[in-house]
């Protein structure tokens, strides 16, 4: 039957109104000219990280160190808030996200004896575990509140709190959140308001005398579009573009009155932030990136000022929720659905050696061929599954998560350690063609000559123990060469084992 025009209409008029409001000039409260001083601890884009992995000295960051650090503020009577992005990437697959997400609401929650976060803006990859599963993680573990105002439920609900107004002292902080896309293949039923129209909305019901906090899961482009599109109504976005490093403190950016911040990615540092609000001009008074102090010092250095113990009680709850992994599951997990490999898969190192018996050479004498050894002994001192633990595997073996890559120690050692297809790609079929003949002008394998592109999938910022990164020096510690004329010599042998 079909609806009389003037009930459709009607029944339009809610949504007509929003992106009419979005799109004209809005008519929106006015805003107190003068609100008192606050204080703001921000930290976002944590990507799952609980702690450091240890892969390199004087890494910061870890939630136990947060713990202690906002113990000590809460003097200040700041406000802490976290934005987007809180859970692993995706690609580490379902079980991890579900049994990190556990952990991290844990300490960030009041489940833990945690860090009374008073919001967490919800990012469009933290929604792989499902919108139920995702909210049900967080009311199990007295997790910090979700927040979002665009990301809605199956039946076109909204799926969190669409804003949180909180009270600290005098000050009042109204703080939403606003995704920007659903990856594809993502959990179905999860709907998402047109960003300006959810932001028209949701800024609508700020009261008057608060400040406007957006913890955005975009960049500083996504912020400064929203900030020109609400004029004077935010006074600060926080972003998630999973930077390294955070806005450095002399630097921050500004649209119009809004200041745009970025807490840098793996929650390694907290922004203190104080804002004041005078005559309508809302003004960032203090910014500084607090960087929270590695666990330990370097033994060749002074402990770093004002270091800071990691909390114990923290600690320990990492540690006991890491050993829930001692099942396997979150790594067969991942394991389980495979990227196809090229080239006929891998083969293990000890194909090669036969062969290239130079390399073979050089490489069992790099740090590469200690990789796995290095897990089992940091396994052993640490006192959680390390080695069955997604979040360390993936980068000292050969082809996690990829078919017929490595699946466990027993079943595929000769794929355990940062091994020879790690940067020449599966290598089935060379192995195959060379047997047949040496000459094939089809070498089927990567030369890896792309001057250190794929080293720093692994050797990334917080990976690097002397320094930067850089090629030409790292190269010549891990250097091979087969010796001039060798490939006319070689006698395909059979496989060694
Ligand atoms: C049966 C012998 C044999 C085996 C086994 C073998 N290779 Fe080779 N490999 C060769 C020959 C022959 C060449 C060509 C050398 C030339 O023409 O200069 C070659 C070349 C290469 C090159 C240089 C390619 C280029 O474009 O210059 C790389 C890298 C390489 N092999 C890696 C591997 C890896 C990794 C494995 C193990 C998965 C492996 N090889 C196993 C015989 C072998
Ligand atoms: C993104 C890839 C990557 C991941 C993930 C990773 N590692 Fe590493 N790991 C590296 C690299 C690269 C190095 C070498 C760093 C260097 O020496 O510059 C390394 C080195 C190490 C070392 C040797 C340090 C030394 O002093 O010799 C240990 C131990 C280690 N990692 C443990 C871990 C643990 C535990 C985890 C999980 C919490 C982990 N790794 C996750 C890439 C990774
Ligand atoms: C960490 C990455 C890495 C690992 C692991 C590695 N290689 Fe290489 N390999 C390279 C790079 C980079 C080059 C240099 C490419 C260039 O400069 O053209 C190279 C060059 C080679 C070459 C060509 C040498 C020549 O004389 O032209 C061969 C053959 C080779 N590797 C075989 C191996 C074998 C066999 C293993 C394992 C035993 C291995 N590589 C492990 C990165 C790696
Ligand atoms: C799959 C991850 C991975 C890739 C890709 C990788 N590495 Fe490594 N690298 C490691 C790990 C893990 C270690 C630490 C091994 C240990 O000490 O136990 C390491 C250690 C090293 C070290 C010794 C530490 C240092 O900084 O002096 C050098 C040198 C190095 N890698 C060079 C390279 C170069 C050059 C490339 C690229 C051609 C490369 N690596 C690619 C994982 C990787």
């Amino acid at each position: 039957m079909r609806l009389p025009p003037r009930a459709a209409i009607l029944a339009f008029l809610p949504l007509l109104g929003a992106v009419l409001s979005a799109s004209c000039a809005r008519r929106s409260m006015p805003r107190a000219p003068d609100l008192p001083l606050v204080i703001l601890d921000l930290s976002g884009t944590l990507l799952g990280r609980l702690d450091p992995c240890g892969c390199a000295a004087n890494q910061k960051g870890g939630l136990a160190t947060r713990k202690t650090f906002l113990w000590r503020r809460r003097a200040t009577g700041a406000v802490a808030l976290e934005g987007c992005r809180f859970l692993p990437e995706s690609r580490w697959g379902l079980p991890y996200a579900e049994l990190n997400g556990r952990i991290l609401m844990r300490c960030l929650g009041k489940g833990g004896g945690g860090m009374d976060y008073a919001g967490m803006g919800v990012g469009a990859e933290d929604l792989l575990p499902g919108l139920e599963n995702l909210k049900a993680l967080a009311a199990k573990a007295q997790g910090p509140p979700l927040i979002s105002c665009n990301i809605l439920d199956g039946a076109g609900r909204p799926a969190f709190s669409p804003f949180r107004v909180v009270t600290k002292g005098e000050a009042r902080v109204f703080v939403t959140s606003l995704t920007l896309r659903i990856p594809p293949g993502f959990p179905s039923k999860i709907g998402l308001l047109p960003w300006k129209t959810a932001l028209a909305t949701v800024l609508e019901r700020a009261p008057a005398e608060a400040y406007r906090v957006l913890l955005l899961d975009g960049g500083t482009a996504a912020a400064r579009a929203a900030a020109r599109a609400f004029p004077g109504e935010l006074d600060l976005v926080l972003t998630a573009k999973g930077d390294y490093n955070p806005t450095p403190g002399s630097a921050e950016v500004r649209e119009g009155d809004t200041v745009i911040l970025d807490p840098g990615s793996g929650g390694r540092f907290v922004l203190e932030v104080e804002l004041t609000r005078k005559a309508g001009k809302t003004r960032l008074l203090r910014y500084t990136p607090y960087p929270l102090p590695p666990k330990e010092a370097r033994k060749d250095r002074e402990s770093p000022p004002g270091a800071i113990t990691p909390d114990p009680a923290m600690m320990e709850l990492i540690t006991a929720m890491r050993c829930d992994l001692a099942d396997g599951l979150a790594l067969s997990e991942a394991l389980a659905r495979p990227a196809p490999a090229r080239r006929g898969g891998y083969t293990g190192s000890r194909s090669c050696f036969p062969c290239h018996e130079a390399s073979a050479r050089a490489w069992k004498k790099s740090p590469h061929a200690r990789a796995w050894a290095a897990l089992e002994q940091d396994e052993e001192a640490r006192g959680w599954p390390i080695t069955l633990s997604p979040e360390c595997v993936s980068c000292h073996v050969v082809g996690f998560g990829m078919a017929t890559g490595f699946e466990s120690p027993e079943k595929t050692p000769d794929l355990l350690n940062v091994g020879c297809e790690v940067c020449h790609g599966p290598g089935r079929e060379h192995v195959k063609r060379m047997m047949r003949d040496p000459r094939d002008p089809e070498k089927a394998v990567d030369r890896a000559g792309d001057g250190g592109a794929h080293c720093f999938a692994c050797h990334d910022t917080e990976r690097q123990t002397h320094g930067h990164f850089h090629y030409s020096v790292k190269w010549k510690k891990i250097r091979h060469e087969e010796p001039a004329g060798w490939a006319d010599r070689v006698k395909p042998k059979p496989r060694g084992r």
